[in-house]
């Protein structure tokens, strides 16, 4: 039997803490579903700063290049916030996408019934919420050159080749051809040179796939619109910017920022992230909800294992984890203490490990 080789980069602040929960949950769906996972950790971020001096240190390269898949927990640490920008922990993740060339991120943001009431939005608005964010996510202003900061001018370059656009632009459309078939193309063509190459390319795109409705809409009406109207979208794709912006924006529609996973694609192995960042202020305490790295952890056996069946079955218990009233201090009113990280991740791994549970029947 094969046995899957998965890189875990635990990270800084809650990081370990939700990856380990992860972790649980993977081994679980292994023994479920009979396959063999070889989980290996390596350091990334702050932590690999102070252990090995650079935030990817080249033996976490070589073993992400050599996986079948790899799951990250966070990177962070408000301590380096004065450092080089060569030792910041975040230079470490975005050399990890860079490395790995996983130019198509995928953030999808459903709303779970149970947790309607947790999002500052009335009810009715949520009815029906199921989209998903194409975020491009190695090019742009994260990685365009030239940039300096002399003290007194600062320079970014927002730069997109026709071929970066064109790729992620044939995820999204792939992605809406299994979904509700519309793409929700976001720019700001009327200023930005880049954006007009967006939007030109996207046209182009869309083409191939006359099946699938194309709408463009400006980055500052999208953000309206993702709180105004979130039902109306199904998959909407964007540049790695405007794409980090609107998609914590997004998290507020389901509840809690906690709750949301990633799955960052190229041609190499995955690579598997919640979207909430560090969280120092709770690191350490039990507390950080681990659904954001468990779902990420269901993504990268979907689109990194190809294991769809194991993937359905980890979001399913999450759903009935959550149906059931597990919920970490984020998901709960104020006052309220919740159950810890460890305790949501046992009650999801235990739903894994048993076949066919309904909810209300949990003991
Ligand atoms: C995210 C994060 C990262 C990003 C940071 C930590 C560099 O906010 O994954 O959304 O901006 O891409
Ligand atoms: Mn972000």
């Amino acid at each position: 039997m094969k046995t899957w080789r998965i890189a875990i980069l635990p990270g800084d602040g809650i990081g370990p803490e939700v990856t380990a929960q992860a972790c649980h949950v993977l081994h679980a769906a292994g023994e479920r579903f009979g396959f063999d996972l070889a989980l290996h950790e390596y350091p990334i971020g702050a932590a690999a700063v102070k252990s090995h001096g650079e935030p990817l240190p080249s033996l976490t390269r070589e073993a992400v290049v050599a996986a079948d898949a790899v799951l990250l927990g966070a990177v962070g640490d408000p301590s380096m916030d004065a450092a080089p920008r060569a030792l910041k922990p975040e230079t470490g993740l975005l050399q990890l996408r860079a490395l790995l060339g996983v130019y198509a991120n995928l953030r999808p943001v459903a709303v779970h019934p149970a947790l309607a009431d947790r999002s500052p939005l009335r009810p009715e608005r949520l009815n029906g919420v199921d989209l998903l964010i194409v975020r491009e996510l190695t090019g742009g202003l994260y990685y365009g050159e030239p940039r300096s900061n002399d003290g007194t001018v600062a320079v970014n370059t927002l730069r997109y080749s026709a071929g970066e656009i064109e790729r992620v632009a044939r995820v999204a459309f792939e992605a809406a051809r299994g979904r509700r078939g519309k793409v929700l193309s976001v720019d700001k063509a009327n200023v930005l040179e880049t954006s007009q190459l967006w939007r030109e390319t996207v046209i182009r795109v869309a083409r191939d796939y006359p099946a699938v409705q194309l709408e463009h809409i400006y980055v500052d009406y999208a953000a309206m619109r993702l709180v105004s109207d979130p039902a109306s979208i199904d998959v909407l794709v964007t540049e790695n910017m405007f794409g980090d912006i609107l998609s914590d924006e997004a998290a507020v529609l389901v509840g809690s920022l906690g709750l949301l996973p990633s799955a960052s694609l190229g041609a190499g192995p995955g690579l598997f992230e919640p979207i909430h960042g560090s969280a120092p202020s709770i690191a350490g305490q039990g507390v950080a909800n681990p659904i954001g790295a468990i779902a990420s952890a269901a993504m990268l056996l979907r689109h990194g294992l190809g294991m769809a069946e194991a993937a359905d079955e980890v979001e399913r218990a999450i759903a009935l984890a959550l149906a059931d009233g597990a919920r970490t201090r984020d998901l709960c009113r104020p006052g309220d203490r919740g159950l810890t990280t460890r305790e949501v991740g046992d009650r999801i791994r235990g739903l894994v490990r048993k076949a066919g549970v309904r909810p209300g029947t949990i003991g």
